[in-house]
């Protein structure tokens, strides 16, 4: 036996919900590029989960099934209030959250294909209000209820902030959660399968993608890169932190992607997003220092960016707190893990790899007063 270390290469799976092939991501077969121009996130949700585009009263009854489950069960806020707040990051409260979500819908362990739809649509309405909720709550402030006629990135802009989001912010919101959907077999992704293909319920598999996407070489990757960001603070710091970093062997988060080669197609949006939204906001220095950052890392690795790094500052841009980064990438892509969750369910079969051991050989057991 053979490993491959990190399954690179590895096929795990056939799935029909999205591709990477020669650098080009699609859903279901729909160019990202196309749908980032001209999709919502709704719209995409019903794509990755029907595996066609909704028409228009398929749509229409998705996003009232959304919004009509938005709200939380109050166990849930009151929950909030008892975490030791300023310790925990918000994607644990999330991580707990969803956990907990499981415990008040009486649906959970049903795995009948109408439960689980059922239980789709929850996940989906409740991700939202879990991190609004979880943000306003850990500053003392009351949660906002959802509003039945905002769409699903109004919806979370406003439960958020309080006030009504301004269009411009909805459509770079709303194209951010299309751009982070899905993304083929990602570490999160993997993690939500093998989670369900032991025939566990949705929301385990959900709570497990939820701990992969944490860490800084996935999803947490975004917050990190706001972090450095900030600690570079101006335009003219960018070349010497870089070439200081690279020097200490240190990664630089934002950079990087074990399948693209050529480049990330989903960054090339979160630039554009990010040079509108900073000049708008009148805050181009985080755009400038971007760009700067990304010359002066490529100039001394062919590594061009990836999603995370151009996301941080149009977040940043949106007014977002910078430890929500990574739990608004989880609002959208627990679309992708639903998909992948029944795609598992349908044609299950356990994820049970093998390891190459390289430990001792064969020993014999020592009672403890002779070791
Ligand atoms: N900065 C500096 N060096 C890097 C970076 C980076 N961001 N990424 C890769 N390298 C180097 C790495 O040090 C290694 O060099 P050497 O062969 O000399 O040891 C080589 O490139 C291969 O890197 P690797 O870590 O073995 O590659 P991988 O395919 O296992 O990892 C990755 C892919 C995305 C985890 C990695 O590129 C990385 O750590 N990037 C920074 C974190 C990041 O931005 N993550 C977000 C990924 S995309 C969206 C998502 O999934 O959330």
């Amino acid at each position: 036996m053979t490993s491959t270390r990190g399954l690179e290469g590895v096929v795990a799976t056939e799935s029909s919900i999205s591709s990477i092939i020669d650098d080009t991501l699609t859903y279901v077969g729909y160019n990202i590029d196309d749908l980032a121009e001209n999709a919502s996130f709704e719209e995409v949700i019903y794509l990755l989960w029907h595996k066609r585009l909704p028409k228009k009263d398929e749509l229409t009854e998705l996003k009232k099934q959304l919004s009509d489950n938005m709200a939380l069960p109050q166990e849930i806020i009151n929950h909030f209030k008892t975490y030791p707040i300023d310790k925990v990051h918000p994607m644990a409260a999330l991580r707990s959250a969803v956990s907990l979500l499981g415990l008040y819908d009486d649906l959970s362990e049903d795995m009948s294909d109408e439960a689980n739809y059922q239980k789709a649509i929850k996940l989906q309405a409740k991700i939202a209000t879990v991190v609004t909720t979880f943000s306003r709550v850990r500053k003392g402030l009351d949660p906002v209820e959802p509003r039945a006629d905002l769409g699903y990135a109004a919806n979370f802009l406003y439960m958020l902030s309080g006030k009504e989001p301004e269009e411009i912010e909805i459509e770079a919101f709303d194209k951010a959660l299309v751009l982070h959907a899905d993304h083929e077999l990602n570490a999160s992704t993997f993690t939500a399968r093998v989670c369900v293909a032991t025939l566990s319920d949705m929301y385990s598999g959900v709570t497990a993608a939820i701990g992969a996407l944490k860490g800084p070489l996935h999803g947490g990757a975004n917050e990190q890169v706001m972090k450095m960001l900030s600690e570079i603070g101006s335009e003219e710091n960018a070349e010497a932190y870089i070439k200081e970093k690279l020097a200490n062997k240190e990664k630089i988060m934002g950079f990087g992607h074990r399948v693209y080669r050529k480049g990330d197609p989903r960054a090339k949006h979160l630039r554009e997003m990010s040079k509108q939204l900073t000049k708008l906001r009148g805050e181009e220095k985080w755009y400038n220092m971007s760009i700067r950052v990304e010359a002066a890392f490529t100039a001394e690795k062919p590594l061009p960016p990836n999603v995370d790094f151009y996301s941080a500052s149009v977040y940043h841009s949106l007014g977002i707190d910078h430890d929500l980064f990574t739990p608004i990438f989880a609002v959208s892509r627990v679309s992708g893990w639903i998909a992948h969750i029944l795609e598992q369910y349908a044609n299950n079969r356990l994820i049970r790899p093998r390891a190459d051991y390289v430990g001792p050989g064969m020993q014999k057991y020592v009672p403890i007063n002779e070791r």
